[in-house]
């Protein structure tokens, strides 16, 4: 057991009874990582918004307190997951209890538009998030300041003002983030003129966040070869938007049932936004079925192993539409199990290896690398960064106490304390609840034998 488990909270543990295949039915709701952007984008409205199917996980609640440190009046509407948000008495919010968020989420940088164009001043708390690399925030900075922002860095946070309004720009991002493209759209909408941002993130949460963002009366094109230009707007109106569904979410049940030798069916996941993942579950022996969206059915996508053994592969997570980095985890328990070796080479994040040890204690043979494994070389390989896997399986993964590092990493550990035989102890699963809506119901929907500590 490593040296942490001792400092962690007795109650935030699950104990895990593991070896058998999971089994049933869950299903996913609005995707993390469109539901908090779009619930910021309903403070640039003028009316009110509603957002619907948004999951009860821990980040909409830190964004949900922020926009009502901000006035923004958040209310539960008619339908179960419907957040309604009324902008009309937008104002400044205290520094302290901004500061109470600090170092909770990585939306609150994403205010700085909205609030510039509201207010005409932001303030941002340090930031958190999971712990999975340095996660500067340099392109943000960069790109609001070419918008005419000032940037004062404070001992407990950044001042941001707009003296003379936002303009539009043209910006290159020296790395195609779903944070920063985030971040110029939020700004443009209603900058004068033209933005016209290059090199921008197209990953189909943007460009779920476009879509709001035009029903809000936004001007934004999407040209090829990841330009996405943006005519500013004086107004903006509230929007009605439900979110596209959490394909993390989806992908990680899909490796839990590939791991465990199960049969999950997932209801809301969506084909068109996990092809990627769905040719490598097809290429590792896995199988699915997909049920397309009809009059009484949203829809869903079945996964199971089809027994006999997977076979290793060779992938490299990549910005969309490559195999996504929040993939990776959940998918390298699945490979544990698959007769080879199998490389990872992770090129978004370079510090998002470090749970593999935690596999280990459990009898996986995962040997991470320095260099540049199995694709072309990125932008960690001179940079000293363990950002290469080399999994040698199938391994019969053994019950262990584990302690969970970041949300993701989280949920894999959780996958194999459900594949491994015997009793795991997970340590920290209150980290899950950031992005995996009431996993612990789920769980027990899907046969698992779990409790509380
Ligand atoms: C978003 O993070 C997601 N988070 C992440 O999901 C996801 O892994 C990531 O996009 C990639 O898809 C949210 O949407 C809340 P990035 P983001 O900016 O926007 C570097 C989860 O578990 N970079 O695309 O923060 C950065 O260090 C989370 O749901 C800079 O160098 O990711 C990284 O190497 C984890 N400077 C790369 O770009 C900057 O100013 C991609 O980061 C910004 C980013």
């Amino acid at each position: 057991m490593s040296p942490h488990v001792e400092v962690c909270v007795t109650t935030d543990v699950l104990v895990v009874h593991g070896g058998a295949p999971l089994h049933g039915e869950i299903r996913v709701r609005g995707a993390k990582n469109l539901v908090s952007k779009a619930m910021v984008a309903a403070l640039l409205g003028d009316g009110p918004s509603h957002l619907y199917d948004v999951p009860l996980i821990r980040d909409v609640e830190i964004v949900r307190g922020l926009l009502e440190l901000h006035g923004v009046k958040v209310t539960d509407g008619a339908e179960h997951g419907e957040l309604v948000f009324d902008t009309s008495n937008v104002e400044r919010a205290n520094v302290d209890e901004i500061n109470v968020h600090a170092g909770s989420s990585r939306i609150p940088i994403l205010f700085c538009g909205p609030l510039l164009h509201k207010l005409g001043h932001a303030f941002i708390p340090d930031l958190g998030g999971c712990n999975i690399g340095g996660r500067p925030i340099d392109f943000h900075l960069q790109a609001l300041r070419e918008m005419g922002a000032v940037v004062d860095k404070t001992p407990s946070g950044l001042d941001i003002t707009a003296p003379n309004g936002l303009h539009g720009t043209k910006f290159e991002l020296p790395y195609p983030s779903v944070g920063a493209t985030e971040q110029v759209l939020l700004a443009a909408v209603r900058a004068h003129g033209v933005t016209e941002l290059r090199n921008a993130a197209v990953e189909p949460e943007i460009m779920d966040l476009i879509a709001v963002l035009q029903k809000m009366g936004a001007i934004i094109k999407v040209h090829t070869d990841r330009v996405i230009e943006i005519e500013g707007v004086s107004r903006l109106r509230g929007y009605k938007h439900r979110p596209i569904p959490d394909r993390i979410e989806a992908a990680s049940w899909a490796a839990a049932a590939l791991a465990t030798q199960g049969d999950v069916y997932v209801r809301g996941a969506r084909q068109a936004d996990m092809m990627t993942f769905l040719n490598t579950y097809t290429k590792i022996g896995g199988a699915f079925e997909i049920e397309d969206p009809g009059p009484n059915s949203i829809g869903g996508i079945r996964f199971w192993h089809p027994g006999g053994e997977l076979r290793a592969t060779a992938l490299e997570t990549d910005v969309h539409p490559g195999f996504m980095t929040d993939w990776q985890q959940p998918m390298v328990v699945a490979l544990t199990q698959a007769r080879g070796l199998s490389i990872v080479h992770e090129t978004v994040y370079e510090s998002r290896l470090g749970y593999t040890e935690a596999l280990n204690q459990m009898g996986a043979t995962i040997q991470v690398y320095r260099d540049c494994l199995g694709g072309t070389p990125c932008r960690f390989g001179r940079r000293n960064f363990m950002h290469s896997a080399v999994i040698a399986g199938p391994s019969k993964l053994m019950a262990a106490d584990v302690v969970i590092p970041d949300l993701r990493a989280g949920f894999s550990h959780l996958i194999a304390a459900l594949a491994a035989e015997g009793t795991s102890r997970v340590y920290g699963v209150e980290l899950i609840k950031r992005g995996y809506e009431d996993f612990e119901a789920k769980l027990a929907a899907l046969g698992a034998s779990v409790e509380r500590g």
